[in-house]
């Protein structure tokens, strides 16, 4: 997979590509990041990208030339043409889930557009933005650190990024639900036991244990995400009892 990056600050972007998950994703041919400075593909003498809003208001805007120059610099650069998603990382944009980045994962191509100051000119919305993605509900200083968040996101799901210990199956999010608690040894710690069933060795029970526990934590914690999860007859049961008796539910 290819991911562009196109942003005022590829400084930022530094951390990417020299830590551990990445770097060995990258030298094994897995994705291939590349940081595009906007600045680069401004015209005029002093690199201008951002101007005064027409009618006013605070605040400068993102020029639309050196974006969409810089989008299809970075299209062109890419055989065969594919439907490369180009993302803008706006607070104004769709909440980022874990179903997004498995989506996003099945791409070859993506072309990431970090905003900037109060926005960008709404043409680059509407002619070459193909989807708007937030991080959360809180405004940042720019979609870099969210660029980072999403290209994490998805570049472990490529296949073979992760060592096969740790899959993604497992995930917290995965199936809808919050991940089950996980222990290891030593089986007491301080006078804290790993759960007895956990030790037991009975492989159904155990999966049961960790599915009830999943349910527990999420309708403690996300009880939202219940609505999407993927649930059987013996979860619904198992969440009708858990809100009868709630102090016991974690
Ligand atoms: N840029 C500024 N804030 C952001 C957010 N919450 N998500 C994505 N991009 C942003």
């Amino acid at each position: 997979m290819r991911i562009d990056i196109l942003t005022l600050f590829p400084g930022m972007f530094d951390i990417l590509g020299g830590t551990g998950i990445f770097q060995r994703a990258a030298e094994q041919g897995l994705v291939d990041i590349g940081i595009h400075n906007i600045r680069d593909y401004s015209h005029d003498k002093h690199h201008v990208v951002d101007d005064y809003p027409y009618g006013g208001g605070a605040g400068m805007l993102l020029k639309p030339e050196p974006i969409f120059e810089a989008v299809e610099a970075v299209r062109q650069a890419v055989q065969p043409p594919s439907d490369t998603p180009v993302i803008l990382l706006t607070p104004q944009g769709c909440p980022f889930r874990q179903a997004d980045a498995q989506r996003l994962a099945q791409h070859s191509h993506l072309i990431l557009l970090c905003g900037h100051y109060e926005g960008v000119d709404e043409r680059v919305r509407q002619h070459l933005v193909t989807e708007e993605i937030s991080i959360g509900d809180y405004v940042l200083t720019g979609g870099e650190l969210a660029a980072m968040v999403v290209t994490d996101a998805v570049v472990r799901l490529i296949p073979g990024v992760l060592g096969s210990e740790d899959s993604p199956q497992d995930d917290s999010h995965s199936d809808g639900l919050l991940e089950y608690p996980q222990y290891t040894r030593p089986a007491d710690y301080r006078g804290w036991p790993v759960p007895e069933i956990l030790l037991s060795g009975n492989h159904a029970q155990i999966a049961r244990w960790r599915r009830q526990q999943a349910l527990a934590r999420t309708l403690q914690r996300r009880p939202d995400l219940l609505q999407t999860a993927e649930l059987d007859a013996k979860d619904i049961q198992y969440i009708e009892e858990l809100k009868s008796r709630p102090d016991e539910a974690e």
